[in-house]
C-alpha cells in the first residue's frame, strides 16, 4: 500500500498535458470486441481502469498488444467466452458494459454486477430494460447478470433516468442488432459522442449521439479501425480547479474547451481568469475564491464527477456556498475528511452548505473514492503543512501520472510506502 505525502501553500504555475479520457476507454475498449478484425486505439489513459479492462478482453481470448504507452493493438477475433466473472470484474464498474459488447457479439454474456465507486446505490435497470427491449432474456442468478438472445432486434427505448452507462450499455448492443434502435431521454456526455464516433469509424450507422435521442441502424458487421480517445474532461477540470485552489496560473493542454464549458463558467464565477485556446485553456486565480452555488446534473450541466474537486476550492472562499449533487443519491462521504483539515461543511441529504475559512490545515485523511481523491490532493496542495492521504489505488483507477504532473507544476507531493509494523506495503 502507498500513500500519497503533500507540503502544500505552493501556488501551481506551467503546463500540464491531459490525457485520453478514462470514460471514454472504458467504453470503446469493450466496443472493439465488436468487430472481426483488430482495431488500434491511440490516446488510452495510463491508469489502473484501462489495465482492469484490457486483463478481462484478454481473459475472454482478444489478443492485446502494446504499441507504446498510450496505443495498443486488439484482435477481437478470437474471443470465444462471454463470462466476466467476479474476480475478473473486480471493482470495476464499467464490467457492465461487457454485458451489451459480449450480447452483440456472441448473443449471449454472463457479467458480475459492477463495483467500482461507492456512493449509494448503483442499479442497473435501466441497462437491462434495453437489452430486454432488444429482445435478450435477462436474469441475475448467483450472483451474475445473465443475458441471451438468439438475434438481437432494434427497438426503441425510453430511458426513465438520464444514465451514461445504461446509454453506452444499449449503443453496444444495438449496433450490429437487426433494424432500427431509437434510445429516448439519452445521455449526451462527451464520451457518448466519442464512442458513436468510434463505432460509425468500423462501419456502424449511428446517428444523434450528443443530443438525447440517439439513432442506431444495426449493420451486418463491424471492422477494425484506428481511433484516438478524447482527452479527458474531469483530469482536465480536476488541474484547473487545482490550479485555481492554490492562487496559481496553469497552461492546461490537450483538450476540448468545448467540454469544459460548465466547469470554466463556475471557476470564472469564484473569479478564475480562463482564457481558452484551441486545445487549451489557462486559469489564473490572483484572489481569494468567491462563493458559489454548483448543481450537478447530467451533461451539458456541471458534472458530478468534479463535484468534490470544486466543493474542496469553495471551503476557502469567501462567503457560503451550497453544493446540491442532482446525479448521484449520496456523493459527499468524503466531507467527513475535509472537515479533519478545518473546512466547516454541513451536509443535508443531497445538499452541502460550505461556509468559506480562511484556510485549509493539513492532517491525515482518505481517498474514499476515486473523485474524492483528487478532491483530497486539491485540499492537501491548498493546506500549510503536510497532507498525508491514504487508499489512494482509488485515485490510480482514474489519474495518470498525477504525482509527476502535480510535481511538474511546482506541487510538493510524493508517493510513498506506508510502513507498518516493519512491513513495507507497496502497491503491485
Ligand atoms: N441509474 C439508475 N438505473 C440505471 C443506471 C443508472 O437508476 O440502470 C442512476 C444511478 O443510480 C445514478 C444516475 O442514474 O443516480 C446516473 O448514473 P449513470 O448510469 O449515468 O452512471 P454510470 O454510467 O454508472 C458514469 C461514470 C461515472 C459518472 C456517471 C455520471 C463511467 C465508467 N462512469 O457512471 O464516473 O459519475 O456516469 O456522469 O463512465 C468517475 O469517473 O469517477 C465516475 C464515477
Amino acid at each position: 500500500m502507498e500513500k500519497f505525502v503533500i507540503n502544500g501553500g505552493h501556488a501551481l504555475r506551467g503546463e500540464v498535458r491531459i490525457s485520453g479520457a478514462k470514460n471514454a476507454a472504458v467504453a470503446i475498449l469493450p466496443a472493439v470486441m465488436l468487430a472481426d478484425s483488430p482495431c488500434i486505439i491511440e490516446n488510452l489513459p495510463d491508469i489502473s481502469d484501462v489495465a482492469a479492462i484490457l486483463r478481462v478482453m484478454q481473459e475472454l481470448g482478444a489478443i492485446v498488444r502494446p504499441i507504446n504507452k498510450t496505443s495498443v493493438e486488439i484482435d477481437p477475433c478470437h474471443i470465444n467466452s462471454y463470462v466476466v466473472s467476479k474476480e475478473m470484474a473486480e471493482g470495476m464498474r464499467a464490467s457492465s458494459y461487457f454485458l451489451g459488447a459480449l450480447l452483440g457479439r456472441l448473443n449471449r454474456a454472463r457479467v458480475a454486477p459492477p463495483g467500482g465507486c461507492n456512493f449509494g446505490v448503483r442499479p442497473i435497470d435501466q441497462h437491462i430494460k434495453g437489452f430486454e427491449a432488444l429482445g435478450a432474456k435477462m436474469t441475475i442468478e448467483n450472483g451474475m447478470v445473465d443475458g441471451k438472445a438468439m438475434q438481437l432486434k432494434g427497438a426503441s427505448v425510453y430511458l426513465d433516468i438520464v444514465s451514461v452507462g445504461a446509454t453506452i450499455n444499449i449503443m453496444l448492443a444495438a449496433a450490429k442488432a437487426r433494424g432500427l434502435t431509437v434510445i429516448e431521454n439519452a445521455a449526451r456526455e462527451p464520451h457518448i459522442v466519442d464512442l458513436a464516433n468510434f463505432l460509425n469509424s468500423m462501419g456502424a450507422n449511428i446517428m444523434g449521439a450528443g443530443t438525447s435521442v440517439i439513432k442506431i441502424r444495426g449493420v451486418e458487421s463491424l471492422h477494425g479501425t484506428t481511433y484516438s480517445i478524447i482527452p479527458d474532461q474531469i483530469e482536465a477540470g480536476t488541474y484547473m480547479v487545482a490550479a485555481a485552489a492554490t492562487g496559481g496560473d496553469v497552461m492546461i493542454t490537450n483538450v476540448t474547451p468545448k467540454h469544459l464549458e460548465s466547469i470554466i463558467a463556475k471557476l470564472k464565477e469564484t473569479g478564475a481568469e480562463i482564457t481558452e485556446y484551441d486545445e487549451a485553456v489557462r486559469v489564473v486565480m490572483n484572489t481569494r475564491p468567491k462563493k458559489c452555488n454548483v448543481k450537478t446534473m447530467p451533461h451539458p450541466g456541471f458534472p458530478t464527477d468534479m463535484q468534490p474537486q470544486i466543493a474542496t476550492l469553495l471551503t476557502v472562499a469567501d462567503g457560503t456556498s451550497i453544493v446540491t449533487e442532482g446525479v448521484w443519491d449520496s456523493r459527499f462521504r468524503y466531507v467527513d475528511q475535509l472537515t479533519l483539515m478545518g473546512a466547516d461543511v454541513q451536509v443535508d441529504g443531497k445538499m452541502a452548505v460550505i461556509t468559506g475559512v480562511k484556510c485549509l490545515n493539513s492532517a491525515p485523511v482518505k481517498a474514499v473514492d476515486l473523485r474524492a481523491g483528487a478532491a483530497m490532493i486539491i485540499a492537501g496542495l491548498m493546506a500549510e503543512g503536510e497532507t498525508q492521504i491514504e487508499d489512494i489505488i482509488h485515485i490510480d483507477r482514474g489519474y495518470e501520472n498525477i504525482v509527476e504532473k502535480f510535481s511538474a507544476l511546482g506541487a510538493d507531493i510524493k508517493r510513498v510506502p506506508i510502513i507498518d509494523n516493519n512491513i513495507i506495503y507497496k502497491q503491485a
